[in-house]
């Protein structure tokens, strides 16, 4: 026997450009075998409300674009399997977040603004030599890099962390993540405080009331925790 199910999407509607306040809509899809969340909203889009906005690229949890609340709780929709939820599933727009419209939020702005802030890119003293050999990096450290690097930049952290919730300048896991990131990297000539400037202050590491919801809500298992307990340590003896 099947145990397929009849599933309610309760989605959050509202079109912010049109003046439509806020207000639950439910939509019933038959549910099939691996059905993720982006195909049942798919399902919906295009058989009971081509008017319905959320957003994805890539549907294999690269691109960040499709996060939302699910049930209350941020995460990928594309990610997401229908059989590990209930009969009746609560999706709302990522809080934070500039909305656009229904699911859909602008995560692009947030992050462009952060990453402007943070001036998350390599700082180096001289020009690159672009005829130059590339120079080698130790194995471990490249390993390292590349394991902050895996940020997709959905906004889940973001939506799951409680003092972005009360003070919009706050810079977020994400924001933390990416410095923990240029920190670690020897082409980028900053000193711990030249990165104090950035993220010493209450909008920064110190902001950050360590209660981990961006750690257990990130979809690519970040080391968060980790992350921001020892840029915390670094910037507390910087600033001293
Ligand atoms: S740190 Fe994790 S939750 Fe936050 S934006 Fe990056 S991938 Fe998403
Ligand atoms: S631990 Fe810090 S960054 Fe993470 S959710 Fe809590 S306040 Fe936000
Ligand atoms: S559609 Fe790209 S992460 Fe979900």
């Amino acid at each position: 026997m099947s145990d397929l199910r009849t599933l309610t999407l309760r989605v959050l509607r509202s079109s912010p450009g049109e003046g439509q306040s806020p207000h639950w809509e439910d939509f019933r899809v038959e549910e099939a075998e691996g059905m993720t969340l982006f195909i049942a909203l798919n399902e919906v889009r295009e058989t009971l409300a081509p008017s319905l906005q959320f957003d994805f690229v890539c549907r294999a949890g690269i691109c960040g674009s499709c996060g939302m609340l699910i049930d209350g709780r941020p995460g990928l929709a594309c990610r997401a399997l229908t059989r590990d939820l209930g009969p009746v599933i609560t999706l709302a727009p990522l809080p934070v977040f500039e909305l656009i419209g229904d699911l859909s939020v602008n995560t692009g702005k947030w992050m462009r603004g952060t990453a402007e802030r943070l001036q998350t890119w390599i700082h180096a003293q001289t020009e690159p030599d672009l005829t130059a050999l590339e120079a080698p990096m130790e194995p471990a450290l490249a390993e390292a890099i590349y394991e902050l690097d895996r940020c997709i930049e959905c906004g889940c952290c973001v939506a799951g962390c409680g003092t972005l919730r009360m003070r919009e300048d706050f810079v977020g896991a994400v924001g933390l993540n990416k410095i923990a990131r240029f920190r670690l990297d020897p082409r980028d000539t900053r000193t711990d405080e030249d990165f104090y400037e950035l993220i010493g202050d209450d909008s920064g590491v110190f902001g950050c009331m360590s209660l981990l919801g961006c750690h257990d809500v990130c979809p690519k298992g970040l080391p968060l925790q980790t992350q921001i307990a020892f840029l915390r340590r670094k910037m507390a003896s910087t600033g001293l």
